[in-house]
Parts: C-alpha cells; structure tokens; sequence
C-alpha cells in the first residue's frame, strides 16, 4: 500500500492499463477472467521483484516499479507459454457433411463458421501464442460440442438452429469480426441472404425442413 502511495502516476497507469486489457478481452473473446489471473499473476511477481531490486537500496523514484513491472510482464508472457493446452490444434477426420445446396452455401459456412464448427480448423500463427491459443481452444471446443458440420451425417447436434443463429446475428459471434479481425467471416448482406437461402435448400439446417 505504501508502494502505491509513494507512485500515484504509476498506479494510475497500472490501473487504466489493467481496466483496458480486460475491456478488450471481452470484446476480443478472451475470457476477462482469465486475463485478471493473468494481471494478478504479473503483479504477485513484480512485487516480489520490486522488493529483491530495492532491498538495502533507496527506494524514491519509480525506476525500479518500472523495471519490476516490465520484468514481471515479460515473466509471466514467457511462461504461460510452457502451458500446453491450446497448442494441439486438433483436427479430426471429416466424416459427413451436410448435403449442401451449392458450392456457394458451402464456401460461406467455411469463411464464416469452419473456424469453430468443423474438423478442418485453421490455425493462424497467433494461435499458438498465450492465452490467445488458449481462447481459440475454448471457443473451438465449444463450438464443435454444439455443432460439427464435419460429422453432421452421424451427429448433427444443433445444425437445425443455423439458420436462425445468423438471422438472429448471433454467429459467428461479434468478438470472431472486431476490429477488423477475421474480415473473411464477416459477410455481406447479399453474401449472408445468399447464405440463408442456401442454408434453408440444405437439409437439416434450418428447422423448416
Ligand atoms: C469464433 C467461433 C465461432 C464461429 C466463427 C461461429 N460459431 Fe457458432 N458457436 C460458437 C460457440 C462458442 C457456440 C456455443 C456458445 C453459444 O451459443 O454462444 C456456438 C453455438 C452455435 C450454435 C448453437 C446455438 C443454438 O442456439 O442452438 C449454432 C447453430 C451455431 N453456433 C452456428 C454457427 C454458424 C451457422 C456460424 C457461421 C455463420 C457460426 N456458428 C460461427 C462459436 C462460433
């Protein structure tokens, strides 16, 4: 407490840079929760830096914060690296497709939706980088456990009800396409009429037939 006393600048500074990380991993889907362990991870080392870097030594000024903060930063970005889940990016064998209504229909499930309902997944370098493979995982896994229009033939799972998640908006979900991210799975209004009305030709995807 007496540290945050003595560097209000430098707490106010920790401070709105905490309260953005997390506001931009809730847009970005990645789990807020996640993101604070991780903050509270690199605050629990930068403390116990700060008191190894000034023990014996004056302690004014906010050089060694500074230092402690960057080090516990870079610490904790190397380390979470060693966890390995997320890193497998799994891809199982495509069993059974829906029986799409045209090349069209299948081309914009794949740009809009093979990136969390299929087995042919594709993993972008950042994919493998903490906690971002983390949340891909989480959200691949998720996804595949509603529905997996690579095995839809023999498990369709929630298929009937994709139609009404894209005229609801609701998918892909709006963290997929922010800022700019994934800019292929973000259609049109033609592209997603042109979809729906596939969708609704395709048998077991929409609940009228
Ligand atoms: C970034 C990953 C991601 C993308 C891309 C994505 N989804 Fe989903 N989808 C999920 C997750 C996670 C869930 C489960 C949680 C939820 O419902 O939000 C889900 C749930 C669903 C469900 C079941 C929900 C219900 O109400 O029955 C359907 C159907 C679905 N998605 C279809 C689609 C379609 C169609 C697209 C493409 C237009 C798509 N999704 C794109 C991640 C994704």
């Amino acid at each position: 407490m007496n540290a945050l006393r003595r560097h209000p600048v430098i707490t106010g500074v920790v401070t709105a840079v905490a309260v953005g990380a997390l506001v931009v991993s809730e847009l970005v889907g990645l789990a807020p929760p996640i993101t604070a362990v991780l903050l509270g991870l690199t605050g629990v080392v930068a403390y116990g830096l700060h008191r190894r870097l000034v023990r014996g030594r004056a302690t004014r000024g906010s050089g060694p914060v500074v230092v402690s903060l960057a080090l516990a930063a870079v610490i904790v970005a190397v380390g979470i690296q060693l966890v390995p889940f997320g890193r497998a990016h799994a891809n199982g064998p495509v069993t059974g497709e829906p029986a799409w209504a045209d090349a069209q229909t299948r081309d914009l499930m794949v740009r809009a939706c093979y990136d969390c309902h299929s087995n042919e997944v594709e993993y972008p370098a950042y994919a493998s980088i903490a906690p971002i493979s983390w949340a891909v995982e989480l959200h691949v896994n998720d996804g595949r456990g509603e529905v997996n229009y690579s095995t839809f033939a023999t498990d369709p799972g929630a298929a009937e009800d994709s139609v009404e998640v894209i005229l609801d908006g609701s998918m892909p979900p709006a963290y997929f396409t922010r800022f700019g991210l994934h800019p292929e799975a973000k259609l049109t209004d033609a592209e997603r009429d042109a979809l729906v009305a596939g969708l609704r030709s395709t048998p077991g995807l929409s609940e009228e037939r």
